[in-house]
Parts: structure tokens; sequence; C-alpha cells
């Protein structure tokens, strides 16, 4: 294939971010087709005229079927809030389209699992949203893991903190809709599972805690009960025997974007933090005692992909360049050649956990986390309805 179409859907915050992505993929990597902004798609034609002239597409609707039956468009991004990504993901894959949807699957497990079929009977490639799994960083660890140098796993924890919603005045938006999902599970903890799927494989058990900081947001001229959580916490036990344990939060004063990775293992450990992602810091438990201390590593050119960015060390990558890494390793998908992606099978088992760290935090008990195919009442999982 020497070129291929594109449509996106949605501009908002992650819209931009696949955009750039889309933009710069073919510079970056040079070993892609020529990549074709074909169509655009916002809620309103204006909105949509507006962001395919910023953001380079050839044509603009506000009619996401018309975009996924567009002949011209191959790849669909789908970047609008998490209760859309189910209609239009199938509709694209049953168009004959790969799609390239942001993350959560979708807050319905059902949904999901439609979701992942859909996926298969199309035979196209379907990818999630998952960005951080593509940092340099990540990568590296990665090796270390598997070339034993902090020896076997022990226990790991993940922490994902923001504060967009710490604010207990922070406006009412769709992300505390139960149609956005559980919240901080659907919003969050999906990202360290992830990385827990990249770097261990999935948990075999889960245990989950939920809270609502705060009962409703301001709406218009008064307030709105907020629908879902905004704090939860997962324990986790692996299929080896090691256990882990997931925190995460939308209303953490001070923390901007912090996803911060500790893994101990038998003869060291090793430290990430996404706000400060170009580093590693790894503790080997080796030599002199005295010596013993962690020591950081600066992502460079002889972590990949960093070199394809710039070819100096210490001049640092950012969070949309992992979008681009993402890009590239759809491309590479589409190619059938080798590829780092989170597809629609992988994501359903990431949807397994959380949809089983729910119900466990209803129900107060441990959860296989795969398959968790019922609801509470136990009947087949169709929607995020879990209230504490
Ligand atoms: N990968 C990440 O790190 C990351 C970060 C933030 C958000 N996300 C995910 O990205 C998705 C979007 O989140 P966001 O923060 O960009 O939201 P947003 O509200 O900033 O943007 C959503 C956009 O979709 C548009 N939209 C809504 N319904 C539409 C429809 N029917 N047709 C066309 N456009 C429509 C909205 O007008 C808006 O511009 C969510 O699923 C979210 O979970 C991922």
């Amino acid at each position: 294939m020497e070129t291929i179409g594109v449509g996106l859907i949605g501009t908002g915050y992650m819209g931009k971010c696949h955009a750039l992505a889309w933009t710069g993929v073919r510079a970056v990597f040079g070993d892609t087709p020529v990549v074709r902004r074909v169509a655009l798609c916002e809620v309103e034609e204006s909105l949509a005229r507006r962001r395919a002239d910023e953001f380079g597409f050839e044509s603009s609707t506000s009619d996401w079927r018309a975009l996924v039956a567009n002949p011209s468009v191959d790849v669909v991004s789908i970047t609008t809030p998490n209760a859309w990504h189910a209609p239009m993901a199938i509709a694209a894959l049953d168009a004959g389209k790969h799609v390239w949807c942001e993350k959560p699957m979708a807050p319905a497990l059902a949904d999901a699992e439609r979701m992942a079929t859909a996926a298969r009977a199309a035979g196209r490639v379907a990818i999630l949203g998952f960005n951080y799994i593509q940092s340099p960083a990540i990568r590296y660890i990665s090796k270390l893991l598997q070339r034993g140098a902090i020896g076997s796993v022990t226990h790991f924890r993940i922490e994902m903190d923001e504060d967009y919603m710490a604010d207990a005045d922070a406006p009412f938006s769709w992300k505390s809709e139960k149609s956005a999902g559980y919240g901080a599970l659907d919003d969050f903890a999906v990202h360290p599972m992830s990385l827990i799927s990249t770097l261990f494989g999935m948990p075999s058990e889960v245990f989950g805690e939920m809270r609502k900081p705060y009962a409703d947001r301001p709406d218009g001229a008064g307030r709105r009960p907020v629908e879902n959580f905004d704090i939860a916490t997962i324990l986790l036990r692996m299929g080896d025997g090691a256990s882990g344990a997931i925190q995460v939060s939308r209303c953490a004063w001070g923390r901007k974007g912090r996803l911060q990775l500790q893994i101990f293992g038998a003869k060291g450990a090793i430290l990430f933090d996404q706000e400060r992602f170009n580093e590693v810091s790894v503790y080997l438990a080796e030599g002199p005692t005295e010596g013993h201390g962690f020591r950081t590593v600066l992502m460079g050119p002889t972590h990949p992909p960093y070199d394809r960015f710039i070819v100096a060390p210490g001049h640092q990558m950012g969070f949309n360049d992992l979008k681009i890494v993402e890009a590239h390793e759809l491309l590479n998908r589409i190619a059938g050649k080798p590829s780092l992606t989170i597809d629609f099978d992988a994501g359903l088992a990431i949807e397994h956990a959380i949809h089983a760290a729910a119900r466990s935090a209803a129900e107060g008990r441990w959860v296989e986390a795969w398959p968790c195919r019922t609801n509470l009442a136990g009947q087949p999982a169709k929607s995020a309805e879990i209230s504490l």
C-alpha cells in the first residue's frame, strides 16, 4: 500500500493528538505509506470545517457514518467519548476499515466483546490507544525484565494520578456520566493494566475499591450528581505468585500526569514516572553494599525509537511523540510487520480485569480477572452498573 487514507472522528484533547500523529508519522519513521488525511468528523459542521483546516484534512462532516462509508478512508481514528467507541468501531470494521480507537474499549463489557468479535470477523487491524506502552523507557524496562536484570518480579505498584477533577467545583462533563463507565477505572486504570499486560501478562485475580470524593459538580446554573468514581484501587494477584497494586485518582491535587511504576524483583528494583518519562531508575542489589543505590538512565538514541525523533541525546521526547510511535506500530501491523500494539482481543482482557475490579469493589471479595462475564445480578455484563 503506497498511500493510506485516514478518517478522524472527534477533535478534542485526543483528536488533536491523533491528527498530529498522522501528520508526523511518515516524517519521523520514513518507512510508512504516504498518509492522506481524507476526512474529519465533529458534532457540528462549522467546528468540523475549522478543525479540518487546522489539522490539514481534505474534507469535513458532522456525520460519522458518512466518514466511515467514505471509500477513500482506509483507517478510522476514534477519539470520541467512551460511549461512542463501540458503535463507531463496529461500523468502521463492518465497512472494511482498520480502526485506531481510544481507550477504554467501551464502558459496557458486552460492547467490548462485540468490538472484538467485529474485528475478528472483518479481518482488519483494530487497536486501542494505549500510548504509554510505546515509550522508549517502557521498552527499556521490558528489556531489563526479560534479561533478568532484577531477578524474578515479586511485586509491582502503579499509580496514575491527575488533578483535573480535584476541584469540587470543576464542571460536570461526560467523564462523570455513567455512560463513560466506572470513572477512574475506565479513564485511568486501563493504562496501568496496559503496562502490566505488556510487561508481565494479565493478573489472575483482582480486588477492587472505588470512591466518589464529591457527590455533585456544577452543571449550568445548578449542580448535577456525579455518576461514577474518581478514585480507585486494585490489588492484583499474578499467576506466577507475584502481587501488584494499581492506585488511580482524577482528584490528586498537584499531580499533573503522574504514572509511576515501581517494580521489585529478587535482585533489584526499577522505577519510572511518566512526569519524567525520559528517565528510568534502576537499583541492582550486587557488589559492595556501600555502593548500592538507584542509578538514573536518561533515554536517548540508544533506546528505540528515540533516535527516529532526534539524533541528539538529552533532548527528550514528549507525550505526542508516543502517539506518533503508536501510529507507526499500527501501520506496521497493517503491513503485516512485527508490531507492539494492544488489539481488541488483548484490550478485551483488560476490560475483563476492569469489570472484575468493579465487581470486587461491590462484593468485597477477590474476583477472577478473566473472564468476568456476568454483572452483579449474575446476568451477562452489559454496562457499568455498579454503585457503592
Ligand atoms: N490515550 C490517552 O492517553 C487518552 C487521554 C485522554 C483521553 N483519552 C480518551 O480519548 C477519548 C476522548 O477523550 P477526550 O479527552 O479527547 O474528550 P474531548 O471531550 O476533549 O473530545 C471528544 C470530542 O469528540 C467529539 N464528539 C463527541 N461525539 C461525537 C460524535 N458523535 N461525532 C463526532 N464527534 C463527536 C466532541 O465534540 C469532542 O470534540 C476518550 O475515550 C478518552 O478516554 C485517551
